[in-house]
């Protein structure tokens, strides 16, 4: 069934769902107070540190850090997407999914899941695959799969086909008119000439591996040349269905070989993937010829808690291992691992475990795959080499935007924690930016030559490492840091606009009480206009509960930042009528701030052209309400 989910839909799904059942039906829960916990299904542990919240309808791990409602918890035991995840809590609640035909306000790349690109790329798949088995020339291609050592088996499960060679195999097997002709074209498979207007198959004389989403549905192919032609690998080109840069060989069939899959590993190329599972390494995958990107790394961290790259130890290698890197900070949630591990120069994942089989490969992974704190270091002190202060100095500002790049607290201070023993410096002193982490574009991808000088106030801050360090694992303890004029408030304590914002999603009714959110548009800083769109959304769905006004915002960014927000509340389990005032407070200050720009505003004005009537009727208007008692309980 195409069609979004109505938000209506889910609300009302999540209304129904007991999250203490939902849990209850995938772990053994056992009943502490008010609470249920058990052993977290999401890190590895032998005491319970996950709990689940009847009231709040949510879960958290005080361990790694993973938490969330109903539908996160289904997606992320489960290991399914958002509309599967709510296919299944409707099946339990015994309703049906309502869909929604696209408006042309959502038109998106997305194709409608029943595009029909997927049956003739089906079909196309299928064909090759016969040609393996049946063409007069298949011979050919089959010693050349003998030679690289796969049996009949792997090229099964990995459905591997022959593209025969000939200009237009595929257009006579899979069209029976120009129209069926156009979608061929549209699925990649066939090449139209701009100038000539003459059709023909893209992919002649080639081992054809399909390339499929992790549903298992072909999205497109990759062509391999048997001889040494160029170029050796022949790709669908982007279609409605395919895009190359999101995509990752070999997931599906890795899901299908493992029941469970712990670690994936990230390889270079097709044939890698390929060989390896041959060898009994099921759990590789491969990005399709482009940089590991933030979205394949999320991806797979929605399947397991461990990725590991494989990458060649070459120059080209050891970029893209470090374009990898990048990629994975901004997702380095707590209880993720990445590792990095290189082969001997000349090697590659097909060659090294065909020398050396499976156990001596998975040994070396084991044994040789360096953790990501560890290759982070290591890489810039090749750039700045902390044997001299300077060097300590540069390390530590190459490193500091990155790590704090990483939104998993504990990994995020030990990497600090593997920093500071490296440079010997107080980095708590350095820094409290760790709140509002500005990370300087530079250091995105290579590493900035030139910044030899020392961020500001490091000067009197040389102490031995370990000294006053202290390991403290409590993920929001609050340092002491001077206090800085505006907004902003000091790490570990949340600022006004968050505590309201806070106050306002475990309170919802409290936003009909208070100010039109519209009186407040324009606000340009982000938690400001955070309280304020959660604000509008309460006061146009008045008698939506916390979850359900978090279900509005689920897999966003600013969903992220609302669930974080109302766990932390659970978490200090602090109510306070002060709280109340505190918010009443905030929205008064947010609107008489913007009363004022107002004012301002027409005041500039006037000083280079008359008002209009109305203008000024508007600046009385703001004056009066700049004097007038403000709203309160
Ligand atoms: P490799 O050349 O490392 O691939 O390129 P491979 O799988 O090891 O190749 P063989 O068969 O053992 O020689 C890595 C990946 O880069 C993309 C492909 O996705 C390939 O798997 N690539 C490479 C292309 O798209 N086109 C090319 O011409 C070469
Ligand atoms: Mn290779």
């Amino acid at each position: 069934m195409a069609g979004l989910i109505p938000q209506g839909f889910i609300d009302d799904l999540l209304g129904r769902t007991d999250i203490v059942e939902v849990v209850g039906a995938r772990l053994k829960l056992k009943k502490t107070g008010k609470n249920y916990s058990a052993l977290c299904p999401f890190h590895n542990e032998k005491s319970p540190s996950f709990s689940v919240s009847p009231d709040k309808q949510f879960y958290y791990c005080f361990g790694c850090g993973a938490g969330g409602n109903a539908l996160s918890f289904v997606m992320d035991f489960e290991r399914l997407d958002f509309p599967e995840a709510v296919e299944d809590l409707a099946k339990q609640a015994g309703v049906e999914v309502q869909r929604e035909e696209r408006s042309d306000r959502r038109q998106s790349s997305t194709p409608r899941k029943d595009s029909p690109l997927y049956a003739l790329l089906e079909q196309a798949a299928a064909y090759y695959r016969q040609q393996l088995r049946q063409h007069p020339k298949k011979q050919r291609a089959v010693s050349y799969l003998k030679q690289r050592g796969l049996t009949g088996h792997i090229a099964k499960t990995y459905d591997i086909g022959l593209a025969p060679p000939g200009w237009n195999n595929v257009i006579a097997h899979l069209s029976r008119d120009s129209s069926e002709e156009k979608a061929l074209i549209e699925a990649g498979l066939v090449v139209e000439n701009e100038d000539s207007g003459k059709r023909y198959d893209r992919f002649r004389d080639r081992i054809m591996f399909p390339i499929r989403d992790s549903r298992g549905r072909v999205i497109g192919f990759g062509g391999r040349v048997l001889g040494d032609d160029k170029p050796k690998y022949l790709n669908s080109p982007e279609t409605p269905v395919f895009h190359k840069g999101q995509e990752l060989y070999g997931l599906y069939e890795a899901k299908q070989q493992n029941r469970q899959l712990d670690d994936i590993l990230v390889v270079e190329g097709y044939m890698d993937v390929i060989a390896l599972a041959q060898h009994g390494v099921t759990n590789a995958v491969a990005t399709l010829g482009t940089a590991t990107s933030e979205d394949h790394l999320k991806r797979l961290f929605r399947l397991v808690h461990s990725v590991t790259f494989c990458f060649d130890g070459d120059k080209a290698g050891k970029q893209a291992a470090w374009r990898a890197l990048n990629s994975a900070l901004p997702v380095l949630e707590d209880g993720r691992h990445v590792r990095f591990l290189f082969l001997p120069d000349g090697q590659d994942p097909d060659s090294m475990v065909r020398e050396e089989g499976q156990l001596a490969f998975q040994q070396r992974i084991n044994e040789q795959a360096q953790p990501l704190t560890e290759y982070l270091l290591s890489y810039l002190s090749k750039e700045a080499n902390p044997s001299s202060l300077e060097g300590k100095a540069h390390l530590a500002a190459l490193a500091l935007p990155l790590i704090n790049k990483v939104p998993g607290s504990l990994l995020r201070r030990l990497l600090r924690q593997s920093l500071a023993q490296i440079t010997g410096m107080d980095l708590d002193k350095v820094t409290s930016e760790e709140r509002n982490p500005a990370p300087s574009p530079a250091a995105e991808t290579t590493p900035p030559q030139e910044q030899h000088d020392a961020p500001p106030h490091w000067d009197d801050d040389w102490q031995p490492a370990m000294d006053d360090y202290q390991p403290s694992y409590e993920p929001s303890a609050p340092a002491p840091a001077p206090r800085k004029p505006g907004r902003k408030e000091k790490k570990g304590v949340d600022s006004p606009l968050l505590q309201a914002t806070r106050t306002l999603l475990h309170h919802p009714h409290l936003a009909g009480l208070a100010q039109q959110a519209n009186e407040l548009a324009g606000e340009d800083e982000d938690e400001a206009r955070l309280l304020v769109a959660l604000l509008d959304a309460a006061q146009k769905n008045q008698g939506l509960s916390t979850i359900e006004l978090l279900a509005r915002w689920h897999g966003t960014a600013l969903g992220e930042q609302l669930s974080r927000l109302a766990e932390q509340e659970w978490l200090l389990n602090n109510p306070s009528d002060n709280l109340e005032q505190q918010f009443f407070d905030t929205i008064n200050r947010l609107s008489a701030e913007q009363t004022e720009r107002h004012i301002d505003k027409l005041l500039a004005k006037s000083a280079n052209e008359p008002l209009s009537i109305e203008e000024k009727q508007q600046l009385r208007d703001l004056y009066r309400r700049q004097r007038a008692p403000k709203t309160d309980r």
